[in-house]
């Protein structure tokens, strides 16, 4: 049985170590067997539990165990070939050999090897639930639309690949001045990316995986999270809540009286932005979420009567399909009929007006200079269709 794993994800300092360490011990406390993973190189996720963490995971209390993944290690894991050949063809070509050594990892890439640990840890089981706290924002996740290019890649060029070597090799020297990879490099990128397939496939399982947003009751933060939810979406991730951490109560007083105002304008937005998906609650402490104590605090003002491992919505509202002339976007509108909606495309937003609601969807940058070609109404989903500019 897989593990139920839940993701969360927010910008940066809004309280992801903490939510995830809260929900991780409350997950143990009712009975499950938990692992609590970092993949920030900060090590906040050891101070928040109180306890020195390594790189493989280290029971921290009764079912509960944590890791801090060490992204140096998981590098050189999964890239450590290609690295050595790309900085050695890099230097061969008059690169220094330090930014040779910066510019062998892409950026993003990184961060995404850590999230293979996730994968391990599925194949080998024995965990009820594995609770991520992501380094900050959701742009990672959205790099894992990758592997429907990199599939695409695997059948149709590693077959040939072999042969092809041999054909450009002698050529490759002459006229790039610069040696081909050799099998391990190839094997290496092969592996990477049946790796990244396999964590696509088991964050895409929605019986299991969700993300979670956390965000603090502001504007900036919101937009961010709104961004990062409409690519979840997008991209076939489900979002099965979302938190808002360090709200203001009411005895803050009258000195943030007004700031609190604000934030409860703030939190309708979240409401109604996000709606179906459940928004959980945590106030502002009057002190730093550290220790067990802490943790359970935070725990209880998040999880009033749901229970935390639980998949607390189940359904996307919006998914994006890539195809090759194209793309299409379906979005649940199941109370709208065709002549209640309109569409307007502005670079890449897209702004649907359903019954005189408008919803702005956040479109990836590579939809930005697309044009909305057509939509259609079919099983309460409105679909849109989007062409490349010609
Ligand atoms: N509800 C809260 N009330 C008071 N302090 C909080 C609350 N939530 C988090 N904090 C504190 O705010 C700080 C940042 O929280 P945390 O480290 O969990 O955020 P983060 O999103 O993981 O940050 P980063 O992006 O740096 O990883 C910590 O000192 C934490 O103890
Ligand atoms: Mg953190």
């Amino acid at each position: 049985m897989a593990p139920r794993t839940i993701l969360y994800t927010g910008k940066g300092g809004v309280g992801k170590t903490s939510v995830a360490a809260a929900t991780a011990r409350r997950c143990a406390a009712d009975g499950l067997r938990t692992l609590v993973l970092s993949t920030d190189p900060a090590h906040s996720l050891a101070d928040a539990l109180e306890r020195p963490l390594g790189a493989e995971p280290v029971q921290v209390g009764e079912r509960l165990w944590a890791q801090q993944v060490s992204a140096q290690a998981e590098l050189e894991r999964h890239w450590g070939t290609v690295r050595a050949w790309l900085a050695a063809a890099l230097v061969e070509r008059g690169v220094e050999r330090i930014t040779a050594g910066e510019l062998t990892v892409p950026p993003g890439l990184d961060e995404l090897f850590s999230l293979l640990v996730i994968r391990d840890h599925h194949d080998t089981g024995g965990w009820d639930v594995v609770v991520v706290d992501c380094a900050p924002t959701g742009e990672t996740l959205r790099l894992l639309a990758f592997p429907d290019v990199a599939r695409w890649w695997l059948e149709r060029i590693f077959p040939q690949q072999g042969r092809l070597l041999d054909v450009a090799r002698p050529l490759a020297r002459a006229v790039l001045d610069i040696g081909l990879p050799g099998e391990a490099v190839l094997d290496e990128v092969g592996a990477l990316a049946r790796g990244l397939i396999a964590l696509n496939e088991i964050l895409r399982d929605r019986e299991v995986c969700s993300v979670r947003l956390v965000m603090t009751p502001d504007r900036m933060v919101i937009d961010e999270a709104r961004r990062t939810f409409t690519y979840l979406n997008l991209y076939g991730f489900l979002t099965d809540a979302v938190v808002v951490n360090r709200v203001f109560p009411e005895e803050v007083g009258a000195y943030f009286g007004a700031w609190r105002d604000r934030q409860q304008e703030h939190l309708r937005a979240v409401e109604e932005g996000f709606s179906p998906v459940p928004v959980l609650r945590a106030p502002y402490f009057d002190e730093e979420v550290v220790g067990e104590a802490m943790l359970d605090r935070l725990a209880d003002a998040l999880f009033t009567g749901a229970a935390p491992a639980a998949v607390l919505h189940a359904s996307l509202s919006e998914e994006l399909e890539l195809g090759r002339d194209g793309a299409t976007l379906r979005l649940r509108l199941p109370f709208a009929s065709r002549e209640d909606v309109g569409l307007q495309k502005v670079g890449s937003e897209l702004v649907v007006t359903v019954d005189g609601h408008r919803r702005t969807l956040l479109l990836p940058p590579a939809l930005s200079d697309y044009r909305a070609s057509g939509a259609r109404f079919e099983d309460g989903a409105l679909h849109v269709s989007f062409l490349p500019p010609a």
